[in-house]
């Protein structure tokens, strides 16, 4: 037993989720935290929406609104889709609470008092309408190095090079078209420099990582140079350091944050203020963080940096901070990405199913079986309506639904109940041993981050279990009750098993299956929405919560005896006429 900590990328406050953003990492860290809480460990998972920055200025704009009702606004929509997919956070909150602005400054001020915050003048973009900052990546011209017309202010697309936006011929806001103005600006820059020999050796001492992951972090620690963590903007963390109130932090070095201030703001709630330290100070604790492969080197080397430099521990050393010493992540999980139909997901474009819209006409476990099949666990992967009506059908439909609306019915029909099994045969004994012995592989499997496998295991005891059943095709034993009642009660101790092994993919049917099986109780615990009042006097707000309790990680032995009813279908089966009307909402 161990406290774990998963940590789940933040999304950005500025638009409902489509199934490009929990394919990733969403759906996949709450199988991953379902399966360790089941395993026995302290887990806690924690996230919440990401508020500041320019993503939400640019929304805001677009909308009519201030920053503060769009965040409002989407949170709030955010916090329904999670909901929906039954994602089982401990806390989703938002990085707008006071609680994360206090945590926020304090990282900040000991990462200054160590010597790690250095301040530089840049020059930067403004727009002249505004008056407010352009960043880097709104602003388009003509590369001064190979001459290509639409490079971004960061960086050339045509030829890869790194660019100031001053650089740029002729630049352009991507925002208006207009011409930016260029002044000078101060900025306070995190001395990343100062943490590539810890980074270095820390990203050696990692072990099982994804090759990419490490690989691409490795890749970039040698070249680290101080990074701006503040802008010139209205909408952030407020700076706390005098003749600063005209600028906000940078909104990756709150974000990150948000971790640790999640943590705290859910200890908090907790009614134990220092809970939170069980994860973030304890030797024996692992942190796992999940999100998408651009959001890589923002866990794996920016946020070890500010931990480290926040614990004393770059080149300038220094003490920790108020909290005492943080712990560094154990592992940084990154997935790759989801294409829809073969092209990128794209909002304007209207590539683009959302979670909402999803959750309208199909169930949340349908979606949540093709990404644990078919997600883009360590390669991109494209979704498709016939892909997704396919394995609808053939494997959750035809597959588990199959095995569990037969076994059921026939018992019911013939028993009333879970049957008496008589004596076992061999095909019996090695139907019950290779469903039991599933537990221990389809786990570490899961808690190895490799679902695809995982759920591939405890599928096979699926096939099995059909295989068995056509085998001895209890239907032709009505001569026989004893012996159907036998193989009957085997099929359903293994769907028992199968319940507990799907579970923490396909959370919403294993608890349909457990009351089938005459269950009661809570069986695959859901998260809830609950408003909350901010902890330190800001307005109320959503989160995402819950008061868990997982069953054991284990088979467990069914009683005979316990009364059945004919079921109805665990899963909706698909006509396929849904492809093409799915694909015209696309393009229509
Ligand atoms: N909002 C960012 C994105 O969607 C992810 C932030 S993760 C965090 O890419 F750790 F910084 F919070
Ligand atoms: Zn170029």
């Amino acid at each position: 037993m161990s406290h774990v900590l998963a940590a789940v990328a933040w999304p950005y406050a500025n638009g409902p989720r489509h199934i490009g953003h929990v394919s990733g990492f969403g759906v996949p860290s709450d199988v991953f935290s379902r399966y360790m809480r089941m395993a026995g460990h302290r887990v806690l998972m924690v996230s919440g929406t990401d508020e500041h920055g320019t993503p939400i200025q640019v929304q805001a704009d677009a909308e009519g609104l201030t920053p503060q009702q769009a965040v409002d606004k989407y949170n709030r929509m955010i916090v329904e889709d999670l909901h929906g997919l039954g994602l089982s956070y401990d806390l989703f909150t938002r990085t707008t609470t006071r609680n994360h602005y206090a945590v926020v400054q304090e990282v900040f001020s000991a990462l200054d008092a160590n010597g790690y915050i250095v301040s530089q003048i840049q020059m930067g973009a403004l727009s002249p309408s505004t008056g407010r900052t352009l960043p880097d990546r709104y602003i388009e011209g003509t590369c001064p190095i190979c001459g290509y017309t639409s490079a971004r202010g960061d960086q050339c697309d045509n030829c890869g090079n790194q660019l100031d936006p001053i650089d740029l011929i002729n630049p352009k806001s991507k925002i208006n078209g207009e011409t930016p103005e260029f002044r000078e600006t101060e900025h306070l820059f995190l001395d990343l420099g100062a943490f590539a020999d810890a980074l270095n050796q820390w990203l050696d001492s990692r072990e099982g990582w994804r090759p990419n992951v490490l690989r691409f972090s490795k890749n970039l620690v040698d070249d680290l140079r101080p990074r701006a963590i503040t802008r010139d903007l209205e909408w952030g963390v407020p700076i706390p350091r005098e003749g600063w109130d005209a600028k906000r932090f940078y909104v990756w070095f709150d974000a990150v944050i948000g971790y640790l201030s999640a943590s705290i703001e859910w200890a908090r709630r907790s009614g134990d203020p220092e809970a939170w330290r069980n994860w973030w100070q304890d030797p024996q604790g692992k942190a796992y963080y999940f999100m998408g492969k651009d959001n890589i080197v923002f866990h794996s080397l920016i946020w070890p940096a500010i931990l480290f430099g926040y614990d004393g521990k770059g080149d300038k050393n220094g003490k920790p901070g108020e909290y005492g010493e943080l712990a560094l992540p154990t592992e940084v999980v990154s997935s790759e990405f989801l294409t829809m139909e073969g092209k990128k997901f794209s909002s304007s474009r209207k590539i683009v199913i959302y979670v909402r819209d999803f959750l309208e006409r199909y169930d949340a476990d349908a979606l949540r079986y093709f990404i644990a099949v078919a997600g883009p666990e360590s390669n991109d992967t494209d979704f498709t309506w016939s892909e997704f009506l396919r394995r609808n059908n053939d494997e959750l439909v035809a597959g588990w639904g199959n095995l569990v609306n037969r076994s059921i019915s026939m018992a019911a029909k013939n028993f009333g109940g879970v049957p008496q099994p008589g004596e076992l045969t061999d095909e019996d004994r090695a139907l019950l041993a290779f469903s039991k012995e599933a537990f221990p592989r389809v786990g570490d499997l899961i808690a190895a981050h490799k679902q695809k496998a995982a759920i591939g295991e405890a599928m096979r005891v699926v096939a099995e279990a059909n295989k068995y059943l056509s085998d001895q095709a209890p239907w032709k034993l009505k001569e026989d009750k004893p012996r159907m009642g036998t193989v009957l009660y085997v099929a359903l101790q293994v769907i028992d098993d199968c319940k507990t092994l799907l579970s923490p993919f396909l959370p919403h049917s294993s608890q349909k299956v457990h009351e089938l099986l005459g269950g009661t109780g809570v069986f695959a615990p859901m998260p809830e929405i609950r408003e909350v009042d901010d902890l330190d006097g800001g307005p109320s707000y959503p989160v995402l919560t819950g008061d868990y309790e997982f069953p054991a990680w284990e088979p467990v032995t069914l009683e005979p005896g316990k009364a059945l009813t004919a079921p109805t279908p665990l899963f909706k089966k698909l006509e396929p006429s849904i492809v093409d009307e799915e694909l015209a909402r696309l393009t229509g």
